[in-house]
This record gives structure tokens, sequence and C-alpha cells, in this order.
């Protein structure tokens, strides 16, 4: 009894210690002045998402601090702040000062490592958010532009939605991602996925300085050497490039869909979403490192085909610089001009379809002007040597051009035209001057259009004048053949004449309204073939659309496709109620899955 007093007494004194300065439970989001989290503590988003505290990586004994999902096993780690610097025994201490800095403290209360603050606050508090965005901020300021300090703006080796991977132009912070050493070790390796924002914004993969992979620039819709990346059920994308900053950052479209890319300790940036199902991290996408993945293999003006043997080839008009050591697989040294240029006397360009643009760390952009005039643009100065669409939504809109050697560049399916300046003796008709050819096409159709309703009134109006005249001539017979003797019996004759003139009116009408409706019909469906055919050859002709993407094609090829009964009666079985969605304003609705 008394042995058991003292004891109650002994954990009495140890919660009155321990209740004012450690967190009572861990379902508390938020490390307010004096609190502290000691290893195997941990602070918990509001949401139940993310999860903050001390752990070991793989089959490491050292301990770090870190962010991880809470919900997810085995633990998946978004985040650690000590990478460089961990803990040897479990006695870390995290605390926040009254400057509104973190600060993680080893057993001998030395500093392992700490957070900064651009400015003083007066009731600073950490807070975990639902994004997994660990942040400092001033009491109940939850304007995150007012933020002391934030994780999101300190990245490792994953972008959680709402991450950026880009550049603040302002403040020079750069969100940029680091590779773990490896599974074990979250130390920062040699391999950073970043943005350089110099000439037209890229995206890099370097292994210390050096450039391994080039994703290339945005396009509008992706970067030109990932056409993989799409508009998707899974997230959405933007990429901004102002003069304050330069970023790429994504969303989840379902905050429950766990979804993250992490780049890999061997230097693969992948695309991970978590099945709840089984329990797994699903790969999407992962750029598999192919020999033309190698930044600039080829060297200047060649390009890399993965499917050709040797995968690097001179552009037509030029030729390898060293033949020896091209001849050997060197390509390094790339590719010259067979013709050297004559800009006083005109140059012209050759078209090279379906690639990775080149590297634009040295390019230029004009935003709002056509790709025609954009090739003007890229003549009237000497030292432009290559143009490109800029932005390839809505057809292509903006120039990009290029001033210096072209290098990296891949062919690609889903790639961009490029348009490389050549001796006017080795350029060839690039279809950019034909750019008004569609519009002219479609005048002819319109004035097709035009003429065709024009005959088409014409027989209306004609119709009308025979009915017409054919009452008129009717009224004048029995006007006519009214006598005065035998009434009755000329009444008679009149009567059954009129009922038979009417009768062959209305035939008449009916076989007149009949033709006419199969002449618009035709009409209709002239007009229709008429467009499909101008529009296929508007994609095929007409350079800027063919960047449609393949999917977008054949959905809009989908929707043009004629289906024969036989095919239809077979789809919907028949025409079973099962398959049927509803009634529309053109009769019942079926559905069907069709494979192309
Ligand atoms: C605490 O950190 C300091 C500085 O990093 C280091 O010198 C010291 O050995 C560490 N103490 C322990 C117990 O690891
Ligand atoms: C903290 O921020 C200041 C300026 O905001 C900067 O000069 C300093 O280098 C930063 N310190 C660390 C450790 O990042
Ligand atoms: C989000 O995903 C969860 C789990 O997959 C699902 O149950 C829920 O219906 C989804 N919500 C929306 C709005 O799609
Ligand atoms: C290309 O890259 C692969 C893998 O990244 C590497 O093994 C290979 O040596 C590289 N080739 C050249 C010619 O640099
Ligand atoms: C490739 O050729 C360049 C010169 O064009 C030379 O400097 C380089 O050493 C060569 N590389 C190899 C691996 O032979
Ligand atoms: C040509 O373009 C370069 C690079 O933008 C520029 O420095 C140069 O002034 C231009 N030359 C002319 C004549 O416009
Ligand atoms: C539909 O076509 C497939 C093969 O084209 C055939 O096997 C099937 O029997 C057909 N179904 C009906 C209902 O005609």
């Amino acid at each position: 009894m008394r042995e058991s007093i003292k004891y109650f007494r002994f954990l009495i004194l140890y919660c009155f210690l321990f209740s004012s300065a450690r967190i009572a439970n861990t379902t508390q989001d938020t490390i307010t002045l004096g609190q502290s989290i000691r290893d195997g503590e941990t602070v918990v988003s509001a949401d139940q998402c993310y999860e903050l505290g001390f752990f070991s990586p793989g089959t490491s004994k050292s301990r770090y601090l870190g962010i991880w999902y809470k919900k997810v096993a085995p633990k998946t780690t978004v985040w650690v702040a000590n990478r460089d610097t961990p803990i040897s025994d479990p006695s870390g201490i995290l605390n926040i000062n009254a400057r509104g800095i973190l600060v993680l403290l080893n057993s001998t209360n030395n500093i392992v490592w700490s957070s900064n603050a651009s400015r003083s606050a007066q009731n600073p508090v950490a807070v975990l958010l639902g994004s997994g965005n660990l942040v400092v901020k001033d009491g109940n300021d939850n304007n995150p532009g007012d933020f002391l300090w934030q994780s999101f703006d300190h990245p490792g080796d994953t972008i959680l939605p709402g991450m950026k991977l880009g550049k603040n132009l302002v403040t020079g912070l750069e969100w940029f991602y680091t590779s773990w050493k490896s599974t074990d070790d979250p130390s920062e390796s040699d391999f950073t996925m970043l943005i350089d924002p110099r000439g037209y914004p890229q995206l890099f993969l370097k292994m210390g300085p050096v450039i391994v992979y080039r994703a290339g620039s945005w396009n509008g819709v992706q970067w030109t050497g990932s056409p993989q990346l799409k508009p998707n059920p899974l997230y959405t994308y933007s990429f901004v490039s102002n003069e304050k900053e330069v970023f790429y950052t994504y969303d989840a479209r379902n905050s429950s869909v766990l979804s993250r890319v992490a780049l890999s300790p061997s230097g693969v940036a992948q695309r991970l979403t978590w099945m709840d199902e089984t329990h797994t991290w699903v790969g999407y996408y992962a750029k598999v490192r192919d020999e033309c993945s190698n930044y600039s293999i080829c060297g200047a003006y060649a390009s890399c085909n993965i499917n050709n043997f040797p995968v690097c080839t001179c552009f037509k008009g030029f030729a390898p610089k060293a033949q020896q050591q091209w001849s050997i697989y060197n390509w390094s040294a790339g590719c010259i001009r067979k013709t050297p240029l004559d800009c006083q006397h005109g140059d012209g360009f050759m078209k090279r379809e379906a690639v990775k643009l080149p590297d634009t760390s040295h390019s230029r952009t004009e935003k709002y002007i056509s790709l025609a005039e954009c090739k003007k643009f890229c003549l009237s100065n000497c030292s432009c040597t290559a143009y490109a669409t800029l932005d390839i939504r809505e057809g292509g809109s903006g120039c990009l051009l290029w001033f210096t050697d072209l290098f990296d560049i891949t062919d690609i399916e889903g790639g961009q035209d490029l348009y490389v300046r050549v001796a006017a003796s080795e350029a060839e008709p690039d279809g950019i001057e034909s750019e008004r050819q569609p519009s002219r096409k479609k005048q002819f159709a319109t004035t097709i259009v035009i003429v065709t309703s024009i005959i088409s009134s014409i027989g209306v109006l004609v119709m009308v004048w025979i009915i017409y005249m054919w009452r008129k001539k009717l009224r004048n017979e029995v006007e006519g053949r009214c006598g005065l003797d035998n009434v009755d019996r000329t009444r008679q004759r009149i009567a059954r004449r009129r009922q038979l003139n009417e009768k062959k009116l209305v035939i008449i009408i009916i076989v007149t309204c009949v033709i006419s409706a199969m002449g618009l019909l035709v009409l209709g469906w002239i007009i229709f073939m008429w467009r499909r055919k101008v529009r296929n050859q508007g994609k095929t002709e007409n350079g800027q659309d063919r960047y449609v993407n393949t999917e977008e094609t054949r959905k809009e090829d989908n929707e043009l496709l004629i289906y024969d009964l036989n095919t239809i009666v077979n789809a919907t079985d028949n025409f079973a109620d099962k398959n049927k969605l509803g009634e529309g304003g053109f009769g019942s609705v079926y559905k069907f899955l069709f494979r192309v």
C-alpha cells in the first residue's frame, strides 16, 4: 500500500514536471513557445494526414527529425530537417524560441539543426499543416505570405501537392530537390532537380555541376522533352514565369488520394500514388534513362533517336565536325554546316519535326507574334540560328528564338517542330507562308453555302409562285364556267373538279416538300464533309495544328467517326435496356465501349 502511494506520488510529480514542458498527446498540430518535442513524441496535422517526429530511415540507427504520412506503412518520409547532421541517439529535442526559430538540440544541448526567420514575431508558433508544410507563423496570422518560415521553402527529395520547383527571382530563394544518398541515408546526394531560369527557363536534372538530363522548356502544356505530362484525372499542374518568380507546381484533384513526386537516390524522378487496397506506392511515369537522355550526347546540330543505330544523326545540310571521332560513335564534337550562311543575301530554314527543342539557356522569346512573324524576326537578325512555336496551346502562339549553336535535341513522339537556319540552297519550303490557305478554303466553303442557300430560296419562291398560279387558275375556272342554266349540274362538276385539283395540289406540295428536305439533307451532308475535310487538311498541312497531342486528336477523330448500323447493334447488344443511358433530343442514348 505504502509502496503504491509512493509510486502514485512519483507519477503525479512526474506528470507535473513534464506537463508544462511537453506535449500532452500526439494529436496536437502546434508547437508553441516553451513547448518541445522529444524523440518518441510527434506532432500530427489537424487532418491526421502528416506526422512530424524523430525516425531512423531503413537500417540506419541515426535519428532524424522528419515528416511522414501518418496513415502509410511502411513509413514514407517526405521531408527531413537535419538530413546532413544526424543525431546519434534518441535524445533529440525540438523547440521554438522567442525569435520564431525552430531549434533541434542533441543530448549535449548542441544545435544540430535550426530554421531561419526573416523577421521577429510577437507570439511565434510552429504548425504542421494538412498539406505537410511545417510553418512558423505569428499567432493566428494564417496568411501564407506572412509565414516566418516554412518547410516547403526548403524541400528535400519529395514534391508534395502545393510545393514549388523553381526560383523566387526577388529573394533569390530556390526551390530545388536533392535526392537521398541511399534509402538508409537522407543526406544530400549529388542529384538535384531544378529549374534554371536563365534564357527561357528549363527543368534540369544535374549530378553536381553536370547536367545529366534536360526535360526542356515549358511550351504551355508540358516540358518540350516530356510530352507524357498532360492533363489527367489525378492532379492539376501549372507553370508560372514572370519577373518575380519562375516555378512549376501541382495539386491533387482529390486530396484523399496520396500522390507525390520523388527523386530517387539513383537520380530518377518519379510520380508515386498510394494504393490503399494493395498498400503500395504505384509509379506512374519514370524517365527511363536511355542513351538519348544523356545531355547533348550528339553535340551541336544533331538529333538523337533511340530507335536508330547509331543514335546520332546530323541535321539535313550539316555534316560531322570530327568525322573520325563520329565514326567511332564519339559524337561530342557535333555537326557543322555544309554550306555557310549568307545573311546579307538571304538564308532559309530547314524544318525538323517532332523534337525536344534545343537548350534554351540563351534563348529569347516574343510572346505575341505568329510563327510567320517569328520567321521574319529570326531572318532579320543574323545571329538567330533557329525558331519554334513558344506556346503550343490553341494552335500555337508566340516565338522562341535561338542565337547560339543548337544542343541536346532528341526525336520524340509528340515533340515540337524546330526551324533551323540554313543557307538558302539548303532551305526547303516549310509551309509557314501558306498559313492563310485554310482560311481561303473556308471562304470557298462559305461561298458554296451562300450560293446553295440562294438557289434553295429561289426554288422555294418558284414553288410558292406555282402554287399561287394554280390556285388562281382554279378560281378563274370556277368563275368562267358559271352559267345561268344547269347551275346545279355545273356546280357538281366544279366541286368534283375542285376536289381533284386540290388532291393534285396536296400531292405536289408533299412531293416538293420531300424533295426540298432531301435537298437540304444533301446540302447539310456536303457541308459536313467539307468542313471535316478542311479540318483534317488543316491538321496535316498547317504545321501549328500538328502539335495537338495524340490523345486529343484521337478524341476528336472519335467524335467524327461514323459507325455503321451493324456495329452499333452489336455494340449496344441489340439496343438492350441495360445499355440505355436515357432519352435525348435526338432519341434514345446508349452507351458502348469502342476499342481504338
Ligand atoms: C551534439 O552535437 C555536437 C555538434 O554537432 C557534437 O559535437 C556532439 O558530439 C553531439 N553530442 C552527442 C551526444 O551526439
Ligand atoms: C538566415 O537568413 C538570413 C537572411 O534572411 C541569411 O543571411 C542567413 O544566411 C540565413 N541563415 C541560414 C542558416 O540559412
Ligand atoms: C476521393 O477519393 C476517395 C478515395 O479514393 C473517394 O472515396 C472519394 O469519393 C473521392 N472524392 C471525390 C470528390 O472524388
Ligand atoms: C549515358 O547515360 C548512361 C546512364 O545515365 C551512362 O551509363 C552512359 O555512360 C552515358 N553515355 C554517355 C556516352 O555518356
Ligand atoms: C571524343 O572526341 C573529342 C573531340 O571531338 C575528344 O576531345 C574526346 O576525348 C573524345 N572522347 C573519347 C571518349 O574518345
Ligand atoms: C540579334 O539578337 C541578339 C540576341 O538577342 C542581340 O544581342 C542583337 O542585338 C540582335 N541584333 C540585331 C541586329 O538586332
Ligand atoms: C459482336 O461481334 C463479335 C465479334 O465481332 C461477335 O463475337 C459477337 O457475337 C457479336 N455480338 C452480337 C450481339 O452480334
